[in-house]
């Protein structure tokens, strides 16, 4: 299959960065479609720890190209910083860095405007990650977005300039906040263009190309299905379809070209945020596994909420995203439960269920019915055969597997790249 994708099946965070840099080696490019900056993937290599927010996971795999598809909403100063990091650290990635000049630019008006909008909201806020991924991605549907390639047209200025004073009459008249001045927004976004002209082309012919020689595609996402403004915890979401629904629009790549998709699951959830968790532990007990996971956001430092596996959650994410194979991660956190607890399903007004409510019931009406699991002892972290691992441990993993109705062929077992199992 030339295309193969990773995609996070439940409310991002699921390690979907791990996963992708371990199985880059065999991608000749590694694509992101959507998203922005309010992503993080952390990959460990050695000792050493990377964040990405806009670059692919794949990138610190000499001789791969990565790709910034036309779906991401680009926040060029950070991607200029992420570029500079990496060269710091000695990685260099001229030559290997594709970016779409049809991605829509993020503006700092658009940063002011989701902080604006989430501080006016007070108990209705989203809790996004401040990075502008909204009302970016609302500009380009009410087409008043600017692209990368407008960067370097003649008209750039002129529109640049309406857009400012439109969403300064936004700012001020709406929520109060202070206006933005044009001219240094213009002077920022000219040395940006100097420094992103060597990276830009149209990605769109750079990736049927590829697809027509017979390269791997590897297609990360970011987020997770529970986050997509479609399939998602509506309105508790992010702007994007962050499930695999939303590939072909973001790349380009034909819908009948897209090959397996690799849903990426944690061994228990964890949200950051606003928004309905049904399986969401009771404050002390959620402390305690924040802990033992390091369960802190990689954007923005934030601690994430935790709970229990949602099953009924995640064996959606399987449907909606055609997953083909699992990889579950973390299992390691679980070591040291006397017993654990998988979500078969909702109860709903009195009803039961085990179909994860697509907008015809608010999903913070719906009560967990939980299923009771051994826990193990045992850490995890230096086990590499599935049967090394604990029975309890390996029961787990069956019964997950079988809920969800997909395999876990991958085994996650610690952040590090041997830190796996395969199966
Ligand atoms: P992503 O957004 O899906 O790429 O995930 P993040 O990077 O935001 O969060 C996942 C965190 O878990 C990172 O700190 C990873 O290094 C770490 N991680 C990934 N897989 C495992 C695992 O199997 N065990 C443990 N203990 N940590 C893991
Ligand atoms: P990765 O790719 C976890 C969440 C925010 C908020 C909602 C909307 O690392 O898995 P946004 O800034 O997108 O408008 O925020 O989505 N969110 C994430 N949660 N992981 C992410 O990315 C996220 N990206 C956005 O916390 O609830
Ligand atoms: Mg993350």
């Amino acid at each position: 299959m030339p295309v193969l994708s990773v995609i996070g099946t439940q409310w991002g965070d699921e390690g979907k960065g791990k996963i992708l840099d371990l199985i880059a080696e065999r991608a000749d490019v590694v694509v992101r479609y959507q998203g922005g900056a309010n992503a993080g993937h952390t990959v460990i290599v050695g000792q050493e720890k990377f964040v990405f927010h806009l670059l692919p996971s794949g990138v610190l795999h000499a001789g791969k190209r990565n790709v910034i598809a036309n779906g991401v909403v680009l926040d060029a100063g950070q991607l200029l910083e992420e570029i500079d990091g990496l060269e710091k650290r000695g990685i260099a990635i001229k030559g290997r860095l594709f970016v779409s000049a049809a991605a829509h630019l993020v503006f700092p008006y658009h940063k002011a405007l989701d902080r604006a909008s989430e501080g006016v909201k007070g108990g209705t806020k989203i809790g996004t990650t401040g990075r502008g991924i909204g009302p970016a991605y609302a500009d380009k549907i009410a087409r008043t977005g600017l692209r990368v390639g407008d960067l370097y047209d003649p008209r750039f200025r002129g529109r640049l300039e309406a857009n400012v004073a439109e969403k300064n009459r936004m700012l001020q008249g709406m929520y109060g906040a202070e206006a933005l001045p044009f001219a240094p927004i213009l002077d920022e976004f000219v040395g940006y263009a100097e420094r992103l002209k060597p990276y830009v082309v149209d990605t769109f012919h750079l990736l049927r190309e590829a697809l027509d020689a017979g390269e791997y595609l590897f297609v990360e996402g970011a987020q997770g299905i529970l986050l997509d403004v479609d399939f998602g915890t509506y309105p508790y979401v992010t702007s994007s379809n962050s499930s695999a629904l939303g590939i072909a629009a973001g790349t380009g790549i034909p819908p009948n070209r897209i090959g397996e998709v690799i849903g990426v699951a944690k061994a228990y959830t964890t949200r950051v945020g606003e928004g309905p968790f049904p399986t969401e532990m009771p404050p002390a007990e959620a402390d305690a596994l924040r802990k033992k996971g390091e369960e802190f956001g990689a954007t923005t430092g934030r601690p994430r909420r935790c709970g229990w596996f949602d099953g009924v959650a995640t064996r959606f994410a399987m449907e909606v995203n055609g997953v083909a194979a699992l990889a579950l991660t973390k299992l390691d956190t679980l070591s040291g439960y006397d017993a654990l607890q998988v979500c078969t399903s909702y109860e709903i007004d009195g009803r039961t269920t085990d179909r994860f409510p697509c907008g015809d019931v608010p999903l913070d009406r719906v009560k967990p019915v939980y299923e009771r699991l051994a826990g193990w002892r045992e850490p995890l972290t230096g086990m590499r055969r599935f049967d090394d691992l604990p029975e309890a441990a390996r029961d787990y993993v069956d019964f997950i597997e079988d809920f969800v109705r997909v395999r876990a062929t991958i085994v996650s077992v610690g952040p590090a790249r041997d830190q796996t199992i395969r199966r």
